[in-house]
Parts: structure tokens; sequence; C-alpha cells
């Protein structure tokens, strides 16, 4: 059987800043979707990650179904009007352009979808990200799919011996979705010399080579904006399937434990490591810092299971009290070197202004 999975994620308001949305905004997001979705998917599942709230869908109306995407957008703003009742903070930040909170992000939603043969059974993780880029995932895809230190599997089964194609999206190209195409193991070296630049270049989606099948899809398309400009980041969500003829889960998990540094944290102005936690999670220090959640399900005949919640669990606890120190350590320097991203990457317009403002004040000594 045929089934499409599609997450929709967006920032339409949160309590006391970029924090977490209310309850009963996430409530209303739920309920419009049970009313008047009911004929269009099979099944969803509503959970909010920092302050975005994503809802899961299955259907069968195959990848970028308008009537799955209007459903999400009219439950979206459906959740905005509670946010706007309730007065929180960015109301519709991802829907409305004259909801404008200081930055350039949000111009809408996030997606990724992808339409699968069901196999008969069939275990996926769903990823959902706050106060980070897409970028975020390079790494962990990288050492999940391609490396024998993360991933076992590439040693002990024969089902991914032959490997996996990237299909890697250079997120600077405005004019149109510009990809390339790469092998493991044979082009490891060109993957990672591509995925280096976490704000350049940015996994899009993982085959099987052996199966031909779709293995993981990243939401990258909203990089370019309607008007055909870089729009900045966006808290990306990601759909990875597990077993059979793609990693373990435990495989796609491991390499979440480094709580590598990523782009982002407070103002998407900073650099901070990414900590992964547990469902339904606020973000906290220093509008940080950058979290990633993972919900692992099984979908049968389009229905789904209960999300198991894959970093709820001691182990994670340890990971998270190291990266707090990697965060506490970077944060001491302030606005100093890596600390901050370079100028071409920060969100804010306030320093454009400062840099004109600043310019003309420097004298060539002697002249
Ligand atoms: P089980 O024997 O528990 O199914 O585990 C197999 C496996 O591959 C775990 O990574
Ligand atoms: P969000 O993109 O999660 O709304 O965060 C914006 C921000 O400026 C946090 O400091
Ligand atoms: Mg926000
Ligand atoms: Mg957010």
């Amino acid at each position: 059987m045929k089934t499409t999975i599609s997450v929709i994620k967006a920032d339409i308001g949160s309590i006391g800043g970029h924090i977490r949305p209310s309850q009963r905004l996430i409530k209303r997001v739920a309920e419009y979707i049970e009313d008047e979705g009911r004929d269009i998917v099979y099944d969803f599942f509503v959970s909010h990650t920092g302050d975005d709230v994503a809802i899961l869908f299955t259907h069968s109306h195959g990848v970028g179904s308008e009537a799955v995407h209007k459903l999400a957008w009219d439950a979206f703003v459906a959740g905005t009007a509670i946010a706007k009742e309730q007065g929180l903070y960015g109301a519709g930040q991802d829907l409305l352009k004259d909801a404008f909170s200081g930055n350039v992000k949000g111009m809408g939603p996030a997606v990724a979808e992808m339409e699968i043969e069901e196999r008969p059974n069939e275990p996926f993780l769903f990823f959902a990200a706050d106060k980070t880029d897409p970028g975020a995932y390079n790494l962990p895809l990288f050492l999940g799919f391609a490396d024998p230190m993360y991933n076992s599997g590439l040693i002990l089964s024969p089902n991914m011996e032959k490997g996996f194609t990237f299909h890697i999206m250079d997120v600077d190209y405005t004019e149109g979705d510009r990809l390339i195409e790469l092998n493991t193991p044979e082009d490891l070296y060109d993957i990672a010399a591509l995925l280096r630049d976490n704000e350049r270049f940015v996994i899009e989606s993982i085959y099987s080579r052996g199966t031909g099948e779709i293995a993981a899809v990243v939401s990258t398309t909203r990089l370019h904006n309607i008007a055909g400009k870089y729009t900045g980041k966006d808290d990306p969500v990601m759909l990875v399937r597990v077993q059979g003829a793609f990693p373990a889960t435990g495989e796609v998990l491991a390499p979440f434990n480094i709580g590598h540094y990523v782009a982002g944290f407070m103002r998407g102005s900073h650099t901070g490591p990414l900590m992964p936690v547990k469902m339904n999670s606020p973000v906290s220090y220093f509008d940080g810092p950058p979290v990633v959640a993972c919900m692992a399900f099984c979908v049968h005949k389009g229905k789904l299971t209960e999300p198991a919640d894959a970093f709820d669990h001691p182990y994670w606890d340890y990971v998270r009290a190291n990266v707090s120190r990697k965060a506490t350590e970077l944060r001491q320097q302030g606005f100093s070197g890596m600390a901050m991203l370079p100028y071409s990457e920060l969100e804010y317009g306030g320093i454009v202004e400062k840099m004109k403002k600043l310019d003309p004040k420097f004298k060539i000594r002697g002249k």
C-alpha cells in the first residue's frame, strides 16, 4: 500500500517570547484537523518543539498535495486566532508577513514529505529541531548513513552494503532547486567536502541504493523565499525510515550524542550545540540551546501508532548535561569570534544599519 507521510511545521505564536506554544493553541490546531481533516488524511499527530508546532500526517495524496497543505495551513490559521486571543508572542510568525517579529525568518511553514510503499512493518523517525537550520542534520545523517563508526549495519547487514545516494541542495542558489546526487561509499570525500558547509550545502534526501527506496527527507525548500531571495534559517523537520534496508533506529540516533555546534540559538545569529530533548520540550537558556526532538512511530495501512519518545531515556540525560556544558563554554565569549555567526549569516538587519552608520566615521590615517 502506498502511503504519504507529511510533516508540516510552523511557529504561530508562543508564550513568554520564543519559548513554547500554549496548550490552548496546540489543542486548537489538533481540533481543527480532527473536525476538518478526517476525509483528507488517514491519521495525524500534533506536537511542539520549542516554539514550533508540527503536524505529522499520513494520507494517500502524494507529496505536495494541495488538500493536505491547505488543511495544515488552515489549522495553523485557526491556531493563530488563539495566539492572538491570548496575546502570544509572534502570533502567526510563520504565516503572515505582517507578523514580522524582528528577523527575516518565517516566510512560511516548513515541510518534509515522502511517499512510500509501506513495508509489512514500517518504523520511521520524525525529527523536529528549533533554533537552528536544516544544515544541523548534515553531520548526524552523514554519520548515521555512511560511517561504520556509527552505523554498524554497514558492516553487519547485507541490506546496506550497496550504500546510499545523497541528494544535496545548494541553498545559496535562489533561482530554483540546485541539487547534486552523490553515492556512498565511493563519493564519501566529496559528500564530506560539501556537508562541511552547513549553511550552504544541505542534505535534502537520501535513497537506498539496494532497493531504490527513499530513506530520509529534510525540510530544505523554504530557504528560497517566494521572491527568489535567500530567507535565512528555518527550524527544520526530518523524516527517516529505519530498519531493514535502512539504518537501525539506534544507528540514526547515535550521532546526536555529539551535540555538535550548529547555527541558530539566540536571534538565529549564534553558534550553539544541538541538544537532543524530549518530545514537547521548550527552549530556555539564551533562547536555546538549539534543540532536536525525535518521535519514533510505526505506520500500518496509514494508521500511526503512538510515538515512542526517542530521546526520553536516562542515556540522553547524560548527553544533555554534556551539551549544557558545551553551550555554557561557548557562551562565555559572548559576541566574540565564532560564538556569533559571520556577518553574512546574521538574521537581524540591525547590524547592517549599524555598519552603515559606522562606515563614514572611519578615517584613513595621514589623509
Ligand atoms: P532485535 O533482535 O531486538 O530485533 O534487534 C535487532 C537489531 O538490529 C537492533 O539494532
Ligand atoms: P524562532 O525562529 O524559533 O521563532 O526564534 C527566533 C529568535 O529570535 C530566538 O531568539
Ligand atoms: Mg518564534
Ligand atoms: Mg522556532
